[in-house]
């Protein structure tokens, strides 16, 4: 009998973050120690501040109809001051904003809305695992573009170029980077605006949801460049910089026809974002910012200490990310070793060797379009941290 399920569906690859960590999970409830580095998400509690707005709200009995499809007015109003004022976005208003279920709903939206059948993305990759999937459901098809470990992982202008054809509509890179933790500078940012500026119809999806993580005291947003906020979707969200992984709150700022589409596919398929999130999202970006400085300063101390061990451990070779919480290795001195009844032919295999033998979650970088490398996530407790290192390169050492 053929399957139930459509094409669509039995297409679509599961999220290898969520399945590592779905594993991790069955792990620990069989009693095993596990120590959980392949989320991408904060270990920290969403400030106190945030959360008394959702109690106000709640109280204030306003926020539990239908809210707009777009967002609150004063949230979308405060998002495009944000823009305005931190980002230099200078034609950023509240009618360009529009406030989804989380930022990847932001960007399955907006995938919904630009791409035809056949349509090319271009993904700088190693690459955010949704991506890809969100592409080809929509219909169109992934181009990737890769960033070498010599050049931080990052793609550039003239990769681009190359890999530009008639079909290409969109590009899209996130910055700082999920996987590499990579920051694109504005001289980089710049250089591929003018290749997008060259074709009529190319809009770059810009995701900066690691915006508020930056370890190089720079943000810079390719929507502030000069004739870029017509060609530029912004990506952001609360997740990560807030602490706010289960409020799912995330916004585009786009130009009008797009922003316009984005509400109208959000009008058909979810209606706005839930009211006492987006109220708490106000709170967070209309507030006091320190907490999010703060947890941002717990990153960067954590980021030394896991950095001075990876390079403790002989055979991984990284890079020094710049931003976000992971690091991504490459692994490949591993691969074609064995030890306990294990043998690692990648990166796959080398990630389930850790968590079998050291209790350790990573995820593979081939769910990133990375096979040589793997990620760790360092949104834990700095004891966690050493001790997950401490397994790791005790277990690494095992294989020969
Ligand atoms: C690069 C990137 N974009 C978007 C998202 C989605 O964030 P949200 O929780 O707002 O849906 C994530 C979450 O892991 C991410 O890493």
């Amino acid at each position: 009998m053929n399957s139930i399920l459509s094409d669509r569906i039995l297409n679509m690859e599961e999220s290898a973050t969520l399945a590592m960590a779905k594993k991790a999970r069955e792990l620990k409830s069989q009693g095993i120690d596990i120590i959980g580095l392949s989320l991408g998400e904060p270990d920290f509690k969403t400030p106190k501040h945030i959360q008394e707005a959702a109690k106000a709200a709640i109280d204030e009995e306003k926020y539990f109809s239908y809210p707009p499809v777009a967002g609150y007015q004063d949230l979308r109003e405060a998002i495009a001051k944000k823009l305005r004022e931190e980002n230099n976005i200078s034609e950023a208003k509240a009618e360009n904003i529009v406030v989804s279920t989380g930022a990847k709903h932001s960007i399955a939206n907006t995938f919904m809305c630009l791409i035809n059948e056949g349509d090319e993305v271009v993904i700088f990759s190693p690459y955010w695992v949704s991506y890809a999937e969100i592409i080809k459901l929509a219909g169109g098809v992934p181009v990737l573009i890769e960033g070498t470990l010599e050049n931080n992982f990052k793609a550039t202008a003239s990769q681009l170029e190359a890999a530009l054809t008639d079909k290409t509509k969109a590009i899209i890179y996130s910055s700082p980077c999920n996987p590499t933790g990579s920051v694109f500078s504005q001289a980089e940012l710049e250089a591929i605006a003018e290749v997008v500026k060259k074709r009529e119809n190319l809009v770059v999806i810009a995701d900066e949801i690691y915006e508020l993580i930056n370890y190089t005291g720079k943000n810079f947003s390719i929507a502030s460049l000069p004739g870029m906020f017509e060609r530029t979707i912004t990506v952001n969200g609360f997740s990560k910089g807030y602490a706010m992984t289960g409020w799912r709150v995330g916004y585009i700022c786009a130009p009008l026809a797009i922003a316009k589409a984005v509400e109208k596919i959000q009008g058909q398929f979810t209606s706005g974002g839930t009211g006492i999130a987006q109220r708490a999202a106000l709170a967070g970006i209309a507030g006091d910012q320190q907490s999010s400085k703060d947890m941002a300063d717990a990153y960067f101390k954590r980021r030394g200490i896991v950095l001075e061990l990876l390079q403790d451990i002989p055979g991984i070779k990284t890079h020094i990310p710049e931003g976000a919480f992971y690091f991504f290795p490459d692994v490949t001195a591993f691969f074609g070793k064995s030890a306990q009844g294990h043998t690692v032919k990648d990166a796959d295999d080398l990630c389930l060797y850790l968590l079998d033998i050291a209790n350790v979650s990573l995820v593979t970088g081939a769910a990133f379009g990375a096979p040589n490398c793997v990620r760790l996530s360092y949104a834990a407790s700095e004891e966690e941290l050493v001790e997950a290192l401490k397994r790791i390169k005790k277990a690494l050492g095992e294989l020969a």
